[in-house]
Formats: C-alpha cells, structure tokens, sequence
C-alpha cells in the first residue's frame, strides 16, 4: 500500500493519476498534517500494512517561504523526518521530493548529487534540511526543478495563458535550468519506489524560460492553439525582482538517475503537455 502526501498539489495528483490501476494507494492533503508527528503517527497506524509512503506535500511558494518562515520550516524540514520516523516505525520506505534551489546556482556547469548545496532563500534552506533529515533515516530523496504539467499552479501553464491573451510578453534569459514534466517525475518516482539515498531528476536539456517560450509559441501554434504573442522579449530575471533569490544556473547532472530510468528531452514532454491542454479549445 501506498501513502502519497501532499496529493492535492502539481506532483501529487500527476503522481496518483500515474497509478497503474489496481495498485492500492492512499492520498492526503491538509488534513493530515506532515508537520504535526502526532498527525501522521495516527493516521498510519489507522492505516497498517503501508508499503511506501511519498511525500510530494511542501511549502513550495518560494517567496512566500521568506515571510512565512516558520511555516516553511515545519513542513519543509521537519515534515519529511516526521514522514521517515513514521515509515520506520511502520517498515516502510520513504520517497521524498527536493529541489534544486538548496544549490547557491552561481556555477555554470551542470550539477551532481555530490556537488556542495548552498541554499540561498528560506525555501532552499529548509529544503536542503528536510533531505538531510529524510536520508538520514535511510529514505530516497529525489531533487528535481521547474515543474510543469496540468494539476497545479506553475510558470508553463501561465506562459499558454499568455500566449494566447497578450501581444507582447517578456521572459528571463539570464537563469538556466532543466524543466520536469509532472508525469515524467511521476513515473520515475515509481520506478524508484525500492531505491535509498540521493537522486536527481529533471527532463534532457538545459534552457531559459526565453527558450522554454519560444518553443511553446511554436508547438502550440503547430496544435492549432490561437496564440496572440507576436514579441517574446529576453529580459534579465532583475526585471521581476521578488522576495526569493532564485539560482541563476541550476541545471542538474541526471547521470546517476539516468542508471534507473530513461529521460526524454523537455520538448517532447512539452508536446505532450500542449495535447493534453486540447480538448479546452475542441
Ligand atoms: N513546482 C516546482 O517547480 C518544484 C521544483 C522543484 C522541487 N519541487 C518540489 O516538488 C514537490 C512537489 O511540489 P509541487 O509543485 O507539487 O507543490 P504543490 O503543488 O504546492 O503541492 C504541495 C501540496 O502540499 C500541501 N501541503 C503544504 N503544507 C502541508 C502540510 N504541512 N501538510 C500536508 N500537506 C501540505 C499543499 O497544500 P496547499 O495547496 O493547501 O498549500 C499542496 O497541496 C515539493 O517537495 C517541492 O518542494 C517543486
């Protein structure tokens, strides 16, 4: 049996819709509370014979993460070793999920599982210590970046909302990254269900959100979307300033994950994300 936390957001409802059928699961939101050890204690124990349990609940608004730092602390450190205190004492094993904003991203090279993380928001610091905390109760941690897919708010969604309302829309060419498709990620996450220690995953290819627009102009306008967009305008991530600083290069190396599973390049998956959009405009 399954435990996927946090399966009302983008990866947790990806991930529950990727079930094969059959495969027993359960899901929460909110209402079970990874912060409170009490909260999950009970609620495994409500459930026994829990196989695995994989956390995709988070406090993931990164800016908001700065204002709200207790908050952020709670479920972003403390929440995954509640989670893995709870799958020892149940024999089960713990899928966390972790991001590349525990790098400081001021290098230009793509980044292992072994390179030095230097957190640089509230959001990475207590993210980097939540994967701390979760391996050392001996669970799979699995870094990842710049989600994209159709269950929850993210910067791919907005961008096919713009394209198809605004003449003219401006996008960062100075941060660079490997964006992950939701259903990509979830796929991987079950094939590494039996799997200890730190991973990477994000889809081939390092890009800017720039090159991320031009090339969802493209395809979405091959698919027959009504795109309105005549000018995308590469502009420094300085135009946006914003409470959190975000990594100016976090591209991750995949090698290590790349034994497991098998990656495709981000677009074919964005291909794929822009059909699942079609029936919308059928
Ligand atoms: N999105 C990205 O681009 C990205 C990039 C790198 C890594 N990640 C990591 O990937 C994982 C999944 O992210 P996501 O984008 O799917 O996040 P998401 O859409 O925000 O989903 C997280 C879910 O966790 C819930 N939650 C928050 N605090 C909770 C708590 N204390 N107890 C139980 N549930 C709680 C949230 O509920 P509410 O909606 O009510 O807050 C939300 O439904 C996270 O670990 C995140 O750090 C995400």
């Amino acid at each position: 049996m399954l435990w996927i936390t946090g399966s009302k957001g983008l990866l947790g409802s990806a991930l529950c819709a990727a079930l094969p059928e059959g495969v027993p699961f359960l899901e929460t939101g909110r209402e079970v509370d990874i912060a409170d050890l009490e909260s999950v204690r009970a609620f495994s124990r409500k459930n026994p014979g829990m196989t695995h349990i994989v956390n995709c609940a988070a406090f993931s608004q990164v800016d908001a993460a700065e204002d709200f730092k207790d908050q952020a602390y709670r479920t972003n450190a403390v929440g995954p070793e509640n989670l893995a205190i709870v799958a020892k004492e149940s024999g089960a094993k713990l899928i966390h999920i972790s991001t590349d904003y525990v790098f400081d991203g001021k290098g230009r090279k793509p980044l292992t599982e072994k390179d030095p993380t230097g957190p640089r928001s509230t959001y990475g610091k207590t993210k980097l210590e939540g994967e701390e905390r979760a391996l050392n109760q001996g669970a799979c941690v699995i870094r990842t970046s710049w989600i994209f897919g159709s269950g929850g708010k993210n910067f791919v969604s907005k961008l096919l909302k713009m394209l198809q309302t605004q003449p003219e829309i401006r996008l960062t060419d100075d941060q660079w990254g490997r964006f992950t498709y939701a259903p990509d990620l979830a796929a991987a996450i079950l094939k590494m269900l039996d799997k200890e220690g730190l991973y990477q995953y994000a889809n081939m290819g390092v890009a800017t959100k720039y090159e991320f627009g031009l090339a969802m102009r493209e395809e979405a306008f091959l698919l027959g979307f009504p795109i309105m967009t005549d000018a995308i305008i590469p502009v420094p991530g300085s135009c946006f300033p914003a409470p959190c600083e975000r990594p100016t290069y976090s591209a991750f190396d995949t090698t290590k994950i790349e034994q497991i599973v098998t990656i495709r390049h981000w677009r074919e998956a964005l291909k794929d994300f822009l059909c699942e959009q079609m029936p919308a405009y059928s």
